[in-house]
Parts: C-alpha cells; sequence; structure tokens
C-alpha cells in the first residue's frame, strides 16, 4: 500500500489530543502515517476548538493558510474535524472552497469512510451527527507506535450542566460515560505497550457513571489503581459541586493517584457564580478545599476563572481576587469571558468592556504569578518524586538524542510541576535514567513554569508508605 502523509494540527482541550491520536489510528488502516510536515501532506486536518472567541479564530486563520496551499497543490485534502466543525457543519464548506470535510465530535469513527469516498470519488462530506453518542466510545488500541509514558484516556464525553457561558454541552452533546471494563482494558493495553501514567478526562469526572448507574468515580480510580505497572494516575476536570467525599478521601488513600486536583472556581463572587450556573457557593468550594488540603497535605491546586462576565463588577473581581490569594492556587488558567454561540450568557446585558476585561486578566496573572513562585521557591532544597516522561526541551531543541553528554531529561512531580533535571551525583548515572521510570529529584532552582535540579537516586515509585503520600509538591 501506498504511504500517504497525514498531518495533523490540534487546537483545544486533552479531549482534542485524545481524539487526534484516535484520528491517526483510524487512518492507519489507509495507509496514512502522521508527518509534521504540512509542505508534503496529503491529508491536512484541523482539529478545531470552539471555547473562545480566539480558539475559532485560530481555527479560521490556519485553514486561511491551508486554502493557500491547495491553490499550489490541489490534490491535498484538506477536513476539519473537532468543536467548530461541530457547530458550523455545512456552513464551513459553503464559505470555503477548499475544505473537503467537515467532520463532528461524534463523526470520527466515520472518517476512515469519508476519506476513501473522498480519495476516489473527490467528494466534499459533512457529518455533525450527535447521535451516535450512545455508543460506546471507541478505545484506542495500544500499538507499537503508543509508547508515550503519560496518556490521555477519555472516560465520559459530553457535558450536562449547560454553565450559563460555555459552548462544550452545544458542540460535544449529552454527558455519556464509558463502560468501567473498557476504559481498564484500554489502560491495561496501554501499560503493556509503556505507558505508566493515565490522565482520565472527562467535562466532569465527578459525575462520571452516575446517569447510567456505572460506578462511580471513587469506585473506578480504586479499580484503576490495581493495574499492575501503571505508576500514575491523573484526571481532569472535577466539577466542584459534584466532588464528593469518597473521591477527596481517595487523595489519602491511594497510592496511585497524584497529589494534584484541577478545580475550576471561575468566579469567587456568589453572584456571578450563581449567573454563571455553576451551582454551588465560594463558601461551599473553599470548604471543599479545606477538606482536600485536610485528606493530602501538601496537595497541588489549580483552577480556572473567567474575569470579565456579563455584570461582573469591581465588587465581584475583587472577591475573585481575595479567594485567589486565599486559597493560593499552586497554577491558575485566567481567561477573558467571550460570548459563545447558543449560549444563554450571549444575551446577558451589562457587558464588561474590553479594556476592563484585559485590565482584570493582567491584574489575576500578577497575583498568581507572584503565588507560583512563592510556591515553587518553597520547593529549593526538596526531593521531589519525578516520573521520567521524556527530553527536557532544551534537549529537544538541540536535536540530541537519549544519553548524549549531560542529557537534560523532564518530568513531573506528583503535583504536575515540571521538572528538567540532570544525572547529577556521581552514583546516578545517564544510563541509570529512562523513560517510565521513576526518579528522585533534589530540586535546585525554581523558575515560573518549572523547576531544574538533579538525581539523587533512581527509585521504583513505591517508597511511600501508604495514608502518607501527600507530601510538599
Ligand atoms: N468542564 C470544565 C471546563 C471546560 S472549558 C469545567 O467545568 O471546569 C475550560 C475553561 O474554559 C472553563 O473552565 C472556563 O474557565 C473557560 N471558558 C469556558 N467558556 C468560556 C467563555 N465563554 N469565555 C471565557 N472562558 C470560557
Ligand atoms: Fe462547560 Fe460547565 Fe460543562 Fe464545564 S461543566 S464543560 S464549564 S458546561
Ligand atoms: Fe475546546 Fe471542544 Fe475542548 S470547545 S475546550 S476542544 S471540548
Amino acid at each position: 500500500m501506498k504511504v500517504k502523509k497525514l498531518f495533523i494540527h490540534t487546537i483545544g482541550c486533552q479531549m482534542n489530543v485524545y481524539d487526534s491520536e484516535k484520528i491517526v489510528e483510524r487512518l492507519r488502516p489507509l495507509g496514512y502515517v502522521a508527518d509534521t510536515r504540512i509542505e508534503s501532506a496529503d491529508l491536512a486536518i484541523i482539529n478545531t476548538c470552539s471555547i473562545r472567541e480566539k480558539a475559532e479564530q485560530k481555527a479560521f486563520s490556519f485553514l486561511g493558510r491551508l486554502a493557500k496551499m491547495k491553490r499550489g497543490r490541489p490534490e491535498l485534502i484538506v477536513g476539519v474535524c473537532g468543536c467548530v466543525a461541530q457547530q458550523e457543519g455545512r456552513r464551513m464548506i459553503e464559505r470555503m472552497p477548499h475544505i473537503d470535510f467537515v467532520l463532528g465530535t461524534m463523526a470520527i469513527d466515520r472518517l476512515p469512510a469519508a476519506v476513501r469516498k473522498i480519495e476516489a470519488h473527490a467528494c466534499r462530506i459533512v457529518d455533525t451527527d450527535l447521535s451516535h453518542q450512545i455508543q460506546e466510545i471507541p478505545s484506542i488500541s495500544a500499538t507499537a507506535t503508543s509508547q508515550e509514558v503519560s496518556r490521555f484516556v477519555t472516560i465520559m464525553r459530553g457535558c450536562d450542566n449547560f454553565c450559563t457561558y460555555c459552548v462544550v454541552p452545544h458542540v460535544r452533546g449529552r454527558e455519556f460515560s464509558r463502560d468501567p471494563e473498557a476504559i481498564i482494558n484500554e489502560i491495561k493495553s496501554l501499560v503493556i505497550s509503556g505507558t505508566r501514567e493515565v490522565t482520565l478526562l472527562g467535562q466532569n469526572v465527578n459525575s462520571y457513571g452516575q446517569k447510567q448507574h456505572l460506578c462511580d468515580f471513587a469506585t473506578l480510580l480504586h479499580q484503576i489503581s490495581q493495574i499492575d505497572g501503571l505508576l500514575r494516575i491523573r484526571f481532569t476536570t472535577s466539577h466542584p459541586k459534584d466532588l464528593s467525599d469518597d473521591l477527596i478521601a481517595a487523595f489519602g488513600s491511594l497510592e496511585k493517584l497524584c497529589s494534584h486536583i484541577h478545580l475550576p472556581v471561575q468566579s469567587g463572587s456568589n453572584e456571578v457564580l450563581t449567573k454563571m450556573k455553576r451551582r454551588y457557593t465560594r463558601e461551599r468550594y473553599l470548604e471543599r478545599v479545606a477538606m482536600l488540603r485536610d485528606a493530602c497535605p501538601g496537595i497541588s491546586l489549580t483552577s480556572d476563572i473567567i474575569v470579565g462576565f456579563p455584570g461582573e463588577t469591581r465588587k465581584d473581581f475583587k472577591q475573585t481576587r481575595d479567594l485567589v490569594e486565599q486559597v493560593e492556587f499552586d497554577s491558575l488558567f485566567a481567561f477573558i469571558y467571550s460570548d459563545r454561540p447558543h449560549t444563554v450568557s450571549r444575551h446577558f446585558s451589562n457587558k464588561v468592556a474590553e479594556k476592563e476585561k484585559n485590565h482584570r486578566l493582567q491584574e489575576i496573572l500578577a497575583l498568581q504569578s507572584h503565588i507560583t513562585q512563592k510556591i515553587h521557591a518553597r520547593l529549593q532544597g526538596t526531593v521531589q518524586e519525578v516520573l521520567v516522561e521524556g527530553y527536557s526541551k532544551k534537549q529537544m531543541d538541540r536535536n540530541q538524542g537519549p544519553h548524549a553528554r549531560g542529557t537534560q531529561w523532564m518530568g513531573r512531580t506528583s503535583g504536575n510541576k515540571i521538572v528538567n533535571f540532570v544525572p547529577g551525583s556521581a552514583s546516578v548515572l545517564d544510563k541509570d535514567i529512562a523513560l517510565g521510570k521513576m526518579a528522585h529529584v533534589e530540586i535546585e532552582k525554581s523558575f515560573p513554569h518549572s523547576l531544574w535540579g538533579h538525581v539523587v537516586r533512581i527509585g521504583s515509585g513505591r517508597s511511600r508508605a501508604k495514608g502518607n503520600k501527600c507530601y510538599a509538591a
């Protein structure tokens, strides 16, 4: 079979990263091999995100680049997948003559058939049918090429929460949880191919299994933690309203569960939270944070914040600032509110001026940067258990392979902090360090987005006593 080159550009959240992996997998039997050079691609796919206006604009500007390319190479097949594809559907094909297919968020399984059709008949295809979500989410089978130490595994799709600002329920459809057995089998096959850490994905993993009366999320975590060879479990995202006592307790008892939780608060003002339809209060959020810290001292906490929600006053914003100061998140994603199609809040009055929204963003980012640096500085001199995930960015930029002199490695702490490191100590050699191993790294320096250190010991990752897993980062 002729080898054909597939270029895929992914914008958006981990769901899209996972879907892109699936796209590569599904197109392999048709002879497509993933390639990073767009210039020589036979098929170029953009996997799009619609969460904010900017993300959508990114997709359209990339499509503009592809239009130019296709003028020079008319045989290039151009496809759009993901959330903008779901949202815009036929309109995209009508607006942009260079697009061959638009496939929505539930259509990845039908992608091979669509590509085959286009190759044979040079036709154009639109498929934004969301009704297929009732079926099992097809899993990625482990292959010789999927050997990353850390992989995403989707455990549920869609969302039923309809926060008033959010496009996700409109582009990803209703919440649907995968069968626990299918998830466990997928993780087992990933572990066989070299994976040591999984991040379980869902828009609201805390409500896993409830709707279909499967097991709850804490039970699923217990089951996954029994998989031999798997060293770490992460998950994202948690909705504060559904954060159960059992899940909080799991942080204290499950050795493989990393001591990090991403718990988006969105706002520190009860008025704004009500208008957002988040269904928790500032007080309830703070209470959950206290319980998490109680169950797992030192747990790393990260969050999302929207600034400039319609009607957000300076006083509301100050309450968000105060909450950020009080909680001291390890890091924060802050976003400027933008109106999205189909959402309720786009019709709200009292929109905040762009200039003011920008100002609030800068304020919150500056505050968080100060907090993050303070937390990182506290880690200097401590020894952190790090899963070796790859080579540091600097090493990759230098284009050097493993065990080149002075190899710089990269991994993350249990609290999800990036650590770049070298063997450092005389008793640890370059060759002792390998992808997928646990390393104990002494932190020498801290930076705003990472830590730097040297290995003092290569460990199995099982050095901590049960019930005493939460410490430092
Ligand atoms: N399911 C996750 C969030 C997914 S979207 C949750 O509920 O926490 C990721 C983040 O994008 C959200 O947490 C929110 O902070 C941000 N976001 C969503 N819609 C937005 C909008 N219209 N404008 C700005 N930010 C938005
Ligand atoms: Fe969007 Fe809210 Fe669902 Fe998160 S929980 S995906 S913010 S609607
Ligand atoms: Fe974006 Fe869709 Fe994810 S809108 S954030 S890619 S679910």
